[in-house]
């Protein structure tokens, strides 16, 4: 089940962030305090049958761009459609909330976020040489959102 996160969600998306990245790529509990606050900002979480947080995503839009800025599946997860299901739901917002074209950044080493972008569309549009760090290159993805095509 996905959901908008609330702020009692935080600490369950702080263990994601431990469990999903090494100490020096996680974002800060302040860091995800803003997202869950900011107006053109929207907090995904999924949750099993007991209501446990499984994974989130967030995204950002402005004007007619949108950007996905992270998403995180817990291991004991992985490869079982959520992070699909996280993406599906938050490009569905971003169309909602305007967007007409998606764009993010993924660590060129990162080849299951890749694999999980490309299902959706995201093509290369360029790189960041050591945009995380030396030798940690980033690539720049896009993908147009889907307008609801009218009657004929
Ligand atoms: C990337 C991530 C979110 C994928 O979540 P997930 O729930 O496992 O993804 P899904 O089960 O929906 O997988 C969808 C597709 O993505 C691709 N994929 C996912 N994990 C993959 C892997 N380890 N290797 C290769 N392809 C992979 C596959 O094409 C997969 O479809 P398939 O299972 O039918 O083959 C998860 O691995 C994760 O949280 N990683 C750590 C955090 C991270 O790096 N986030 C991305 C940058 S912000």
């Amino acid at each position: 089940m996905i959901q908008r996160a609330k702020h009692r969600d935080l600490l369950a998306i702080m263990q994601l962030e431990e469990a999903g990245f090494p100490a020096n790529e996680r974002w800060s509990e302040q860091l995800w305090r803003e997202e869950l606050e900011a107006g053109n900002h929207c907090v995904l979480v999924d949750r099993d049958e007991q209501g446990v947080i499984r994974g989130v995503v967030t995204g950002h839009v402005v004007a007619d761009v949108a950007d996905v800025d992270r998403v995180i599946v817990a291991p004991d997860s992985w490869r079982q459609g959520i992070g699909s299901a996280l993406m599906a739901a938050i490009m569905e917002w971003a169309g909602k909330a305007g967007a007409e074209r998606l764009l993010l950044e993924v660590d060129a080493h990162n080849e299951a976020a890749i694999a999980l972008y490309h299902s959706f569309g995201f093509q290369t549009l360029s790189f960041r040489a050591d945009y995380y760090g030396p030798g940690s290159d980033a690539c720049v993805l896009g993908v147009s959102v889907a307008l609801p095509v009218g009657d004929c």
